[in-house]
Parts: structure tokens; sequence; C-alpha cells
């Protein structure tokens, strides 16, 4: 059996710059499930992952490498992290914006031994320099160095430890096909149910030593997004909201209170959802209209709305991504309690 220490996972805090919070950043990893049996859901990944990992161990080699994408805070890193414990290999995380220079990258390749895991996040943010020195490395576990400048300037071939490249994206667009193509295995993570979210959430209870009741836990998970660290950040409001007002048990009724509090309606949509649409309709008559218009009305970042908040709208059908822009729908409409135009007309996409 592996051992925590025995795991080199160095956790980048680059990684998600502003979109994730320190308090976050902690709670991702007091909660990240440690093996397949904790992790919930996903069952088709688990278990075409599984598959890789014991047939790898047979041959005693290194699994191809993966490429994980999906929506962010479904568990990615979880995943990453879990088949380098069912391997008995070290993890080596880093991020794709954070690798800038040759040198740099070079030394984290050199540094692997036969086996590794090399886990990079955010790898459609790689620069095109450093994604070219990766697809030999992927390929053939060689690293081409060039020596000197000039007419005098050669190259020098390194053979490379056979390590195994785990790859996360939010955005599988984003990657060029040649990097895409290095993959052995590309696995999308989906939504997760309602009942798998309620079953994150009893975990996560029992850890955090806190006691909710059914239909406490059933308030939350309909709250969250689908998405499991959302999930994990609410569990945590609701439950410091009842030790403040004394409630000894989270029931449906103090999930409730504590989700108006921090403005999460039933639906899971936050303030900044809500701006999103209601912009969409009220400034640009439903769309279609380009993301960074979107963007500087409601002076947010595109990365975040394209990666935190319009994965879900557009999951609960509220948001219709078409090449001329985003629209909102007919749901979103009545979900604003805004009379749609043409409201008479049966057509879901106005
Ligand atoms: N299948 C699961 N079962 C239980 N808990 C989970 C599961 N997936 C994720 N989680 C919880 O959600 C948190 C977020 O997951 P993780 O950090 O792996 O997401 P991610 O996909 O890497 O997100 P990002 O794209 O933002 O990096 C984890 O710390 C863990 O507590
Ligand atoms: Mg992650």
């Amino acid at each position: 059996m592996i051992t925590e220490s025995s795991q080199n996972i160095k956790n980048d805090s680059t990684v998600k710059g502003n979109l994730r919070d320190e308090e976050d950043f902690v709670l991702d990893n007091t909660l990240r499930p440690q093996n397949f049996l904790e992790y919930i859901g996903q069952e088709k990944v688990k278990k075409n992952l599984d598959i890789q990992i014991q047939a790898a161990k047979k041959r005693k080699e290194p699994i191809e490498h993966v490429l994980l994408y999906g929506p962010a805070g479904l568990g990615k890193t979880t995943l990453a992290n879990i088949i380098a414990r069912e391997m008995n290999v070290n993890i080596k995380t880093t991020s794709g914006p954070a690798i800038e220079k040759v040198g740099d990258f070079g030394s984290i390749l050199t540094n692997l031994s036969d086996g590794d895991i090399l886990f990079i996040d955010e790898i459609h943010r790689l620069n095109k320099t450093i994604e070219e020195i990766l697809y030999p490395a992927m390929e053939d576990f060689k690293l081409d160095i060039i020596i000197g400048k000039g007419p005098s300037a050669r190259t020098i071939q390194l053979d490379l430890p056979k390590f195994t490249l785990i790859g996360a994206t939010t955005k599988l667009g984003s990657l060029s096909n040649p990097l895409r193509n290095r993959f052995g295995a590309v696995h999308r993570l989906e939504f997760y149910t309602n009942k798998e979210i309620e079953k994150i959430i009893k975990r996560s209870t029992r850890i955090l030593d806190v006691t909710a009741d059914q239909t406490g836990i059933e308030k939350i998970a309909s709250c969250a997004r689908q998405t499991p660290r959302v999930a994990n950040r609410l569990l945590k409001r609701v439950r410091d909201y009842s030790e403040i007002k004394d409630h000894k048990i989270i029931d449906g009724i103090v999930a409730r209170e504590a989700l108006d509090m921090i403005d999460v309606d039933h639906m899971g949509l936050e303030p900044a959802d809500k701006q999103i649409l209601k912009t969409i309709i009220e400034k640009f008559g439903g769309g279609p209209v380009g993301l960074n218009t979107i963007a500087a009305a409601i002076s947010e970042e595109v990365k975040t709305i394209e990666d935190v908040y319009e994965p879900y709208l557009i999951q609960i059908g509220f948001l219709a991504r078409t090449p001329r822009g985003r629209m909102a729908t007919e749901n979103a409409y009545n979900h604003l309690g805004i009379t749609p135009p043409n409201s008479g007309q049966n057509n879901k996409l106005l």
C-alpha cells in the first residue's frame, strides 16, 4: 500500500488564480476522496480508468497518457491523484500557465522517475513552445535540447523516464489536435445527478462532523449546481449558519434559511448568474450576444463566466451557445419572472 508521504503531491496555488480562494483550496483538500470507492459517480470514467490501471499493472508498465476534461469542480484533480495512488506512483502537479520557460519544463521532465505521473492542470493554457517539447516527450520519451546559438547550435536528445502525463482541462476545444491526439485515453466528466451529490454531501458531513437530516441534505444538493465542489462549499456555509444560530441539526428549514442568506436560489443560481441572464435579456434583447460584450457589461472576466457560471447555465437549459453568441432561453425568462417575447410560440430558443 502506498502511504501519504510517498506521494509527491505539489499543489500549485497558482492553478486557478483568483477563481478559487484559499478557503476553497483547503476544503477541496480536506474532502478529496482518496480512492475509487470514495469517488462517487462518474461510473463510466471510473470503470475505464480501472481497466486501464489493472492492464498497465499486469504488464508492469506505466499507464497511457490520460486527458480529463469537464467543467470546474467536477473532480479532475481528484481523479488524477486517485490514479497515482492506485498505480502506486508519485504524482507531480503543475499547470499550463505556470510553465513559462523551456528550461523549467525540461527540468520538470528530467526529474521524473519511471512510472511517475506528471499532472498538468489547465493544459489548454500551455504555450506553443512548451507544447512542442511535449510531443516527443509524450510519444517517445525524448527531450530535444538545443545547445548554443546561431550556426554552431546543435540539438541533443535526452532519454526521459517513462512517465504518464495526465492533463486536465475545462476547455477541450482549446486544445490543439496534435496534443489531444497524443493522449491514449480521453475522459469527459459529466455533471452529477442529485442523488450522487447527496451522497457526496453525506460523506462530507461525516468528515466535517456535521449533523444533517435527509431534507437538509436534499436542499443543499438541489442548489449545488450538480457540482461536488459547490456542494461542499454550500455545506460549509450552511454549517456556519446553523452553528451561529445554535441549531444541532441541519434540516430543510435551516438549510433554506442559510442558502437564502447567501443569495443562492432553489436552482442554485447566484446573483452573478442572474446578472448574466438579465444582461442578455434586458440589454441585448435575449441575444445572441458575444461573451466579451457580456463580460464588459457586467464587469466580470470572460474566463470566469466561461469556466464558473456558463457551463451550469447551459446544462440546465437557461443559456444557449450559438455561433453568433449567447442567448437566453425561455426557461431563463421564466425563472427570472420576465415575460418572454413571442411567448405564445412553441420555441424554446428565442
Ligand atoms: N466524485 C467525487 N466524489 C466525492 N467528492 C468529489 C468528487 N469529485 C470531486 N469531489 C470534491 O470536489 C472537490 C473538487 O474536485 P476537484 O478539485 O478534483 O475538481 P476539478 O475538476 O479539478 O476542478 P477544477 O477544474 O476547478 O480544477 C474535491 O476536493 C472533492 O472534495
Ligand atoms: Mg482541478
